[in-house]
C-alpha cells in the first residue's frame, strides 16, 4: 500500500469517527431532551429563565433537593419548554429573571413570542413562581410578573403569590423556601447558603487605560488555590468588604468595640450602622455587641466577568472604576483602589452557562467594550487551548492612543493564528471615530458569511449603547428573523451589564 493511499485510509477513518461522534451527540441530546410522557401527575415540571446563571442555578438546586426528597421533577430551560410539555404538567415551579429593561432572558425569547402567544387551557395546574430582579431597575421583575399574568389567563391555578427576590436578598428567599416547602411537604434548605466561598489574594493590579477620557480601567490578577475551577464565561462573585484603615477609623471611633471585633464588621456596612446603646454589665456589654454587630446589614456581592482560563493559579479580572456623586463604587472602589497587593478578599465563583463557548470547530464572532474585553479574553484563550482558530474580535473603546487595552495579548493572538479577524473601533478619535455597531454594518456580507458556516456570538460589556445598538445592527443586517433564529439555535450569547 502506498503512502498516499495508507494517508486517505487514515483521513477517511477519522471523519468517519468524527461523524460517529457528532450522531452519538445528537442521540444523546435528544434522549435526554424530557418528552412529554415523561411528565406524570405527581411530576413537578422545573422551568427555568436566566441570563447570568441565577435563576438556573437555584431551578437546578430545588430540583436536586426534591428528588432527594424522592419526588419526580424535571428541570427545562424555558428554551425547549413545549405547549405539550406545559398541558401535560399538573404543577409547575418557573425561576425566572429579568433583564435588560423589564426584558425576559434571551433563552426566553422564543417562550415570549410563540409559546406565550398561543392559548392553553392549563386549568389542571398548579404554578408557583420565583421571580429575580432587582428593584434599582424600573421594570422590577417584569418578566416574572408578565409569565404569572399568562398562566392566570390559561387558568392555571398560583400555589401561592408570585415572589420577586430583590438582588438575591435573604428575606425575600426565606419566604420563597417557606411556601415553597409548605407546597411541596419538603423540608428544602436555603440554597443562598450553599455558596462556595473562597479566598482570593491579590498579587497585582495596573491600570490600563492612562490619560483615557474614560474613568480608570484596572487588570487585576489574583492568586487562588490549583483545585478551584471555572470555564470561560463564568463569573465571580466579590463579597464587598470595608478596608482595613476603614475598619480601624471606625472601631477608633466607638470606644466599646476592641480589635476583636474587627473581624466580625469586615463585611458589615458601617455607612448609617445605628449607634450602639452602651450596657451595664460587662456580661451583657459582650452579648450586646455580638448582638448589634449581627444586626448590622451586611454589604452587598458585586459580580465581575472572569478574563482567563484556570491556569497556573491565577484568576484575572478588568474592572472599570464607577464614580459618582459619593466617591467610588463600593466593588470597583475596593478592586481598584482599597485592595492592596497581597490582600485576600472573599469571592464565590459563579457558572453561567449561558455565556460558556460550544467545544466545536464552528466560527465565533466576539464583540464588546471597555471591562467587556474580559469575558472575550477568557474565551479567546480557550479557544486557543482547543485549537480552533476562526475567532473575530469586534472591540471598541475612545481613543485609541489611551484606551488600546490588552494591545500585546491580542497581537499575540493573533501572530499565532487565532485571531484573523480584529477589528479595533474607536468613538473619539475625530474623524475617524467608529462603533463595533458600525462596523456590524460595514461588514455585514463577511458576518452573514460567517454566520452561515455557523458562527456563535458572544456579547460582553455595556447594555446600553453597546449591546443595544449590536442588537440593532444584527436586525438591520440579518432580520428579525435570522437573529431570533440564532437565539433560538443558542448562537446569540450575552454577558451585558
Ligand atoms: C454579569 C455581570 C458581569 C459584570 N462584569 C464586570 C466586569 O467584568 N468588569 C466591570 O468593571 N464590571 C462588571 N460588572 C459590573 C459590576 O458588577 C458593578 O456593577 C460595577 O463594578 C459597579 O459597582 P460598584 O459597586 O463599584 O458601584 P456601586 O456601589 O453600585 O455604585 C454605583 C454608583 O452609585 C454611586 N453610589 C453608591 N452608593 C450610593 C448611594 N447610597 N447613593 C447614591 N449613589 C451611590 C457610586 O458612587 C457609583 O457611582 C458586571 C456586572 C454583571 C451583572
Ligand atoms: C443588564 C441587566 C439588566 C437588568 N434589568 C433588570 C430589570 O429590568 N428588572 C429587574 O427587576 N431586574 C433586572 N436585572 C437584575 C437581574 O434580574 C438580577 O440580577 C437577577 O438575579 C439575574 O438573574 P439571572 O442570573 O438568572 O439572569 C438586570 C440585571 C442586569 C445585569
Amino acid at each position: 500500500m502506498t503512502s498516499a493511499v495508507a494517508l486517505l485510509l487514515t483521513i477517511l477513518t477519522c471523519l468517519l469517527l468524527l461523524c460517529l461522534v457528532y450522531i452519538c451527540v445528537l442521540i444523546y441530546s435528544r434522549l435526554t431532551q424530557p418528552k412529554a410522557d415523561q411528565i406524570h401527575d405527581h411530576t413537578y415540571l422545573i422551568i427555568y429563565a436566566s441570563q447570568s446563571g441565577h435563576a438556573e442555578n437555584y431551578a437546578k438546586h430545588t430540583a436536586e433537593q426534591l428528588q432527594q426528597a424522592g419526588e419526580h421533577c424535571v428541570c427545562i430551560n424555558i428554551q425547549d419548554l413545549t405547549a405539550d410539555q406545559l398541558k401535560q404538567a399538573q404543577q409547575t415551579l418557573w425561576f425566572v429573571s429579568t433583564y435588560g429593561e423589564g426584558d425576559a432572558p434571551d433563552s426566553a425569547q422564543r417562550f415570549q413570542h410563540q409559546l406565550s402567544q398561543q392559548t392553553l387551557d392549563l386549568s389542571h395546574q398548579t404554578f408557583a413562581i420565583l421571580a429575580f430582579g432587582d428593584r434599582r431597575y424600573r421594570n422590577f421583575c417584569a418578566f416574572g410578573q408578565r409569565v404569572q399574568t399568562w398562566l392566570n389567563q390559561q387558568q392555571a391555578q398560583p400555589a401561592f403569590n408570585l415572589v420577586c427576590v430583590d438582588q438575591l436578598v435573604n428575606a425575600d428567599l426565606t419566604a420563597w423556601h417557606t411556601q415553597l416547602s409548605q407546597f411541596t411537604q419538603t423540608e428544602l434548605k436555603h440554597t443562598a447558603t450553599e455558596k462556595v466561598w473562597i479566598d482570593i489574594h491579590l498579587k497585582s493590579r495596573s491600570l490600563l487605560n492612562a490619560g483615557s477620557q474614560g474613568t480608570g480601567l484596572y487588570f487585576l490578577s489574583f492568586q487562588v488555590a490549583q483545585q478551584v475551577e471555572w470555564h470561560a464565561g463564568d463569573i465571580i462573585e466579590i463579597q464587598c468588604a470595608n478596608s482595613n484603615q476603614a475598619l480601624k477609623s471606625f472601631v477608633n471611633e466607638q470606644s466599646h468595640l476592641n480589635a476583636t471585633h474587627l473581624e466580625a464588621l469586615r463585611f458589615k456596612n458601617l455607612k448609617n450602622a445605628p449607634n450602639y446603646v452602651l450596657q451595664t454589665t460587662e456580661q451583657s456589654t459582650k452579648q450586646s455587641i455580638e448582638s448589634w454587630i449581627n444586626h448590622l446589614i451586611d454589604l452587598p456581592i458585586r459580580e465581575y466577568s472572569i478574563a482567563n482560563i484556570p491556569t497556573h493559579g491565577t484568576l484575572d479580572l478588568i474592572v472599570r472604576q464607577e464614580i459618582g456623586n459619593q466617591g467610588l463604587g463600593l466593588g470597583s472602589g475596593l478592586l481598584t483602589q482599597d485592595l492592596q497587593v497581597d490582600e485576600t478578599l472573599r469571592a464565590s465563583i459563579r457558572h453561567n452557562p449561558s455565556f460558556h463557548l460550544k467545544m466545536q470547530d464552528t466560527p465565533c464572532i466576539f464583540i464588546g467594550n471597555g471591562s467587556g474585553l474580559a469575558g472575550l479574553m477568557a474565551h479567546l484563550q480557550q479557544r486557543q487551548v482547543w485549537g480552533y482558530q476562526q475567532n473575530w474580535l469586534i472591540f471598541g473603546e475612545r481613543q485609541q492612543q489611551y484606551d488600546a487595552i490588552c494591545n500585546a495579548e491580542l497581537s499575540t493572538l493573533e501572530d499565532a493564528g487565532y485571531l484573523p479577524q480584529l477589528d479595533r473601533v474607536y468613538s473619539r478619535d475625530g474623524q475617524a471615530q467608529s462603533y463595533v455597531q458600525d462596523v456590524i454594518i460595514a461588514k455585514s456580507t463577511q458576518l452573514k458569511n460567517w454566520v452561515e458556516q455557523g458562527a456563535t456570538l458572544y456579547i460582553c460589556g455595556s447594555l446600553h449603547g453597546m449591546a443595544q445598538g449590536v442588537e440593532q445592527a444584527l436586525i438591520e443586517v440579518l432580520g428579525v428573523e435570522g437573529l431570533a433564529q440564532l437565539k433560538q439555535q443558542q448562537r446569540y450569547k450575552r454577558d451585558v451589564y
